[in-house]
């Protein structure tokens, strides 16, 4: 089994649903773990659960909404493992339901704040020591949603991450960091709601295809987790 002894995971939103199951799977591998939720009292069961595996975690937290959020987190990393191997562009939100004519641009402009402005800040924030170090994954969270307008503020905010996870692939082309997409499948979680397609431990093995890739492996590149699903964890 292929390890990630020693390497440092930053997984924005792993204090539930997607998240968690990402952080639990990588520090099955034997990965250090950069819990991250919105506030620290979040993660306490994403934590508890790391540690009954016996992985070595830091905790940050912070809003992705906010620029002082982010820093939050940013500064957090620093006074803790000070560095990051594999950045996991997890959290996101999804807007209120509603005909796409009624969602107001204050509500497009806090998803993308979320789902797009962070994730760039974040990588922004890491992908240059990575280069540095000779060493990085970075995987961004896409989705599969398709033809449902009433949700096309988050749909949209998904099409900008499969772009922005290929020009950044572009810029660090030769760097050993490497950029991924992943789809996850439509999960029984907070945002997916309970009757998505499949539990949200489904995610794995899959997940963790993009952050064990070998050096100088794939980048730019669309993953489905559901792809793996039937596999070995
Ligand atoms: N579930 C699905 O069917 C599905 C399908 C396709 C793609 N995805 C994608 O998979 C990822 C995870 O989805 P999920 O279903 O696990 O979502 P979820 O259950 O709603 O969990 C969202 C996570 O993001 C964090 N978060 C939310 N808003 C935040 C903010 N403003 N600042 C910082 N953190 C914030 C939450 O932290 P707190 O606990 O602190 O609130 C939580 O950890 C997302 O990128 C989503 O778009 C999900």
């Amino acid at each position: 089994m292929k390890l990630l002894d020693n390497k440092w995971a930053l997984v924005t939103g792993s204090s539930r649903g997607i998240g968690r199951q990402i952080a639990l799977g990588l520090a099955q591998r034997r990965c250090n773990i950069v819990v991250h939720g919105r506030n620290e009292s979040n993660v306490a069961e994403t934590l508890q659960q790391l540690q009954a595996l016996g992985a070595r975690t830091h905790v940050v937290s912070g809003d992705l909404g906010t620029a002082e959020g982010i820093e939050a987190i940013i500064e957090g990393v620093k006074k803790g493992p000070g560095h990051i191997d594999i950045l996991y562009n997890n959290a996101a939100i999804q807007n209120d339901w509603k005909p796409i004519w009624d969602i107001a641009p204050d509500e497009w402009l806090e998803i993308f704040q979320v789902n797009v402005f962070a994730m760039v800040a974040l990588c922004n924030a890491f992908a240059p020591e990575m280069k540095r170090r000779g060493y990085g994954r970075i995987i961004n969270l896409t989705s599969g949603i398709r033809d449902i307008p009433q949700l096309a503020p988050y749909s949209v905010s998904k099409a900008a991450v499969d772009k922005y996870s290929r020009d950044l692939a572009a810029e660090l082309q030769g760097t050993n960091v490497l950029v991924n997409y992943i789809d996850p499948g439509w999960l029984k979680t907070d945002m997916g709601g309970p009757d998505a397609e499949q539990e949200v431990e489904t995610v794995l093995p899959g997940v963790l295809v993009p952050a064990l890739l070998d050096d100088h492996g794939p980048s730019g590149r669309f993953y489905a987790a559901q792809d793996y699903k039937d596999l070995e964890r």
